[in-house]
């Protein structure tokens, strides 16, 4: 399953990252975005996940990051989550760079990690921007609330928003300088996600998608390897480091 050209290359590198998607968290329970059984199949993201929708209608969009911080918390990381907290150690330079919110990563013990979009367990309030660790409580139907009065909300990037610029240019300059990149479980159409795979490419690495399917970046990629994240994953790590 694994060719002779990425072992090559995994032995050799000094750089290696990984961007993931929702697919790595599939098998943990955490719902991906498109596809048939995806969230976005099911709500619509213009009224949930940007920041006019959250001012028109706070209650419903805390409803939605409720449900899914419930969710979250009931889930484990799975072997792929694992098999990357692995790789983190076993290479000079690894860069873990993340669209996932689900702290799945953390939980499963990488340490450094770039969270392209933010973190569904921080929360950060919308008029002083001061980051709030846990919600102050509220009755049934009153909304969260800074010190300041300002409202709180997920500290969440949302469509039409910026990403947080520091990680946007660190995930960059990794791919940049990897000899080695992977995309994961994602479905590449978001930007400016989608565009790490390509530049890593284009500065030289030899880029490797892990997926169900075939994505619009297959073409442009060395090596699409089609399966399960949490099957692949710990496969190349045993093949790589016994
Ligand atoms: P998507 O839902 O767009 O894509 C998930 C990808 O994972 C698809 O290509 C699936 O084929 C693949 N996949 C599913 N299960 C898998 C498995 N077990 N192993 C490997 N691959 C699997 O999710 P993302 O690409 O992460 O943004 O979506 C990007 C962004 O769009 C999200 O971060 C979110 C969303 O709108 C924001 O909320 C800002």
């Amino acid at each position: 399953m694994f060719s002779e050209m990425l072992m090559s290359r995994l032995r050799s590198a000094k750089t290696v990252s990984v961007l993931t998607g929702a697919g790595i968290s599939a098998e943990s329970g955490v719902p991906t975005f498109r596809g048939e059984e995806g969230l976005w199949k099911k709500f619509r993201p213009e009224e949930l996940a940007n920041f006019d929708a959250f001012i028109k209608n706070p209650k419903l969009v805390w409803e939605w990051y409720n449900y899914r911080k419930q969710l979250i918390s009931q889930v484990e990381p799975n072997a792929g989550h694992y098999a990357i907290s692995k790789m983190e150690f076993h290479f000079p330079h690894f860069y873990l760079i993340t669209q996932n919110v689900d702290d799945l990563h953390r939980k499963a013990g990488s340490k450094e990690i770039y969270e392209l979009h933010g973190n569904i367990m921080r929360n950060r309030c919308v008029d002083c921007n001061k980051h709030q660790e846990t919600i102050p409580e509220t009755d049934q139907n009153a909304l969260p609330r800074c010190d300041c009065g300002g409202l709180i909300r997920p500290d969440v990037v949302w469509f039409g928003e910026s990403l947080p610029s520091q990680v946007l240019k660190c995930s960059f300059d990794a791919a940049r300088s990897s000899d080695v990149f992977f995309s994961i479980g994602t479905s590449a159409v978001v930007q400016p996600a989608a565009s790490l795979p390509l530049e890593a490419k284009h500065e030289g690495a030899y880029v490797v998608e892990i997926n169900l399917e075939p994505t619009v970046i297959s073409p442009y990629v060395d090596e699409t390897i089609l399966g399960k994240a949490a099957v692949i994953l710990p496969q190349l790590l045993k093949k790589l480091i016994g």
